[in-house]
Formats: structure tokens, C-alpha cells, sequence
């Protein structure tokens, strides 16, 4: 044990010398250790007289090791990385895992719903899913695709400025803009808000058949619009990484085409114009 300690530290250990052992009388001298501080043992008698430790302070300063700072090395090294790795997966927002918009990966819901596979919730179900009971979760739904809004109860919650999206797919009214009337996804008839209303003072301008194949135009043109509009809303969801996907909207068979079309809401139609006059386009 004493060897092998000795033998660690890199030191030569000599047996007491005949002269110190004849000199000394009364008690055993003390056992040294000469540091190893020379390159060699030949040039020994060109330098200075080595310099020797008492072997029972080596030894003690052996026993008297203590794990404690290691362990505070590896805690600070632990901290510093969890600090560092923080700022990095929180893209800035966080030293501390204080994220408020945590990736879905650190999401145990997100993980559920990995496992488990998406929701399909009907609308009666989904309603359920309004912000109105603060146990649940909010989900609001946007083309029948279903996603998790709880981490923004603020806006979608009740008394938020967009609780009318929460609990239902209200597709209409992200295009309409009219979002206590239109709390649904039936999109036939939206494209009207683009057309031109017909008005016969300026309508006279184009033939019949012109104004045909204009209408056809219009309609075309429209439909575009409603398309892109709600597509911008569907994207904003799809990737936004505060709101988890959960699942789809379970709808019957042939739906909506089972309902009656509903009428254009007073706030998109008041904003609709009659066409413009050929040549005072500008006016
Ligand atoms: C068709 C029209 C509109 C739609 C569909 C719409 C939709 C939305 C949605 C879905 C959000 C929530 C975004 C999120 O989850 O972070 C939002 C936020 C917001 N919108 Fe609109 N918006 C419309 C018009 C407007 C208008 C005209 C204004 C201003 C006069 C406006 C002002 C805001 C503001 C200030 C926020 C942030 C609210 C908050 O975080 O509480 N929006 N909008």
C-alpha cells in the first residue's frame, strides 16, 4: 500500500542512509523520499544536495484526499452545459429551461400523441376543448386538422381576443374575419367577398357575353383569394411550434354539402365595391 501510493506520485524512495542510521541513537530516524526533481541519477554529484520530504507528509497528504472537489468540478462542469444547452434548444430565450414555448420533443403531451397516434374528435367533442373548464386543454381546429392552443390561454381562452376560434374550426371566419358569426369550416360562398357587386349603371359598358366571360374571371380570381387567405392561417398553425398538432375533425359523410349555404357576414360584405368603369379604373 505504501509502495504502490508512493510509486503514484512519481517519487524515488530511499532506505536510510548507514551514516544516519549509525548517528542516530535513540530513535528510528524517519523514512525520506527524495523528490524527483533531477533528470538523473549519474549527475547527481554536480547538483545541489537533494532536497527530501519526510515520507509520512507524502502519505499524508495522500489520506487527506477528499472527493469534494471533484464532485464540485463535475456539478459546475454539469451546470455550466445545462446552462449552455439551454440558450441553445430555446433558441435565446433561456439559460435556466424556463422556456415558454418548449420544443414538442420536452412536450409529454407531444409524446402522448406520438404514441397514440392523432385524435379524431367529432365537433360536439371538440367544443369540449374551449378553454371554458381551465382542467382541460384548448384545441382549436383550422381545415379539420386539430391543434393544441393551451400554451396561449391569454388569446384563446375565455375573454381572449380569439376565444371564438377555440373548440371548433372556424375556417370560415379566418377568411371572413367574422369571428362570432362564422365559427365553422363551410367555405362555399366565401368568394363572394371578392367579387364585384353588379351594378347596371356600370355594367352597361361590357356586353353580355363580356361580361360573361369577366364574371367567370372574377369567380376564378376569388376563389384564389379564399384559398390563399385560409392557407396563410393553416400554415400558421402547421408550423408553429407553440401549438402541437393533436388530430382531425371527425365530420359525416357528404358534409356540408348537406347543410344550406350560408349568407356572406355583414362586416366582409359591406366591403364589397361595384366594378370599375373601363378606363377610370383609378377613380
Ligand atoms: C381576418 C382577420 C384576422 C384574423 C383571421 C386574425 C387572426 C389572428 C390570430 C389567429 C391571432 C393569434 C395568433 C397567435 O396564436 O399567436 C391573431 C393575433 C392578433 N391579431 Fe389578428 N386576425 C385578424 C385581423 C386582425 C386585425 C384587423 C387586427 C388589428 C386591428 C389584428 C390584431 C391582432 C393582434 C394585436 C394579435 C395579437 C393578439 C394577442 O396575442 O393577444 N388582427 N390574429
Amino acid at each position: 500500500m505504501y509502495e504502490s501510493k508512493v510509486r503514484r506520485r512519481g517519487v524515488g524512495l530511499h532506505a536510510p542512509s548507514k551514516a544516519t542510521t549509525t548517528d542516530s541513537s535513540a530513535t528510528e530516524p524517519e523514512p525520506t523520499i527524495e523528490a524527483d526533481e533531477t533528470s538523473s541519477d549519474e549527475d547527481v554529484s554536480d547538483k545541489q544536495p537533494s532536497r527530501r520530504v519526510p515520507a509520512k507528509a507524502l502519505i499524508d497528504e495522500d489520506d487527506a484526499y477528499t472527493p469534494w472537489v471533484d464532485v464540485l468540478r463535475v456539478l459546475s462542469f454539469l451546470f455550466v452545459a445545462s446552462c449552455g444547452l439551454s440558450y441553445l434548444i430555446s433558441g435565446g430565450e433561456t439559460f435556466f429551461w424556463g422556456m415558454s414555448h418548449p420544443p414538442n420533443y420536452m412536450q409529454l403531451d407531444w409524446w402522448k400523441g406520438q404514441w397514440s397516434g392523432p385524435l379524431y374528435l367529432t365537433p360536439a367533442e371538440l367544443a369540449a376543448y374551449d378553454g371554458s373548464n381551465p382542467d382541460k386543454p384548448i384545441y382549436l381546429a383550422i381545415n379539420g386538422t386539430i391543434y393544441d392552443v393551451t400554451s396561449n390561454r391569454r388569446t384563446y381562452g375565455p375573454g381572449g381576443s380569439y376565444q371564438y376560434f377555440a373548440g371548433c374550426d372556424a375556417s370560415r371566419a379566418y377568411v371572413t374575419g367574422c369571428f362570432a358569426e362564422d365559427r365553422t369550416p363551410d367555405m362555399r360562398g366565401v368568394e363572394e367577398m371578392y367579387l364585384p357587386l353588379d351594378d347596371p349603371t356600370v355594367d352597361k359598358h361590357w356586353s353580355k357575353a363580356e361580361l360573361e366571360a369577366m364574371r367567370n374571371n372574377e369567380r376564378e380570381e376569388a376563389l384564389k383569394k379564399v384559398h390563399e387567405g385560409l392557407l396563410h392561417w393553416v400554415n400558421f398553425f402547421a408550423n408553429n411550434k407553440k401549438y402541437p398538432f393533436v388530430g382531425y375533425v371527425k365530420r359525416p359523410e357528404g358534409w356540408p354539402g348537406t347543410e344550406p349555404v350560408r349568407r356572406l357576414c355583414d362586416s366582409a360584405a359591406q366591403n364589397r365595391m361595384p366594378r370599375k368603369i373601363p378606363g377610370k379604373e383609378d377613380a
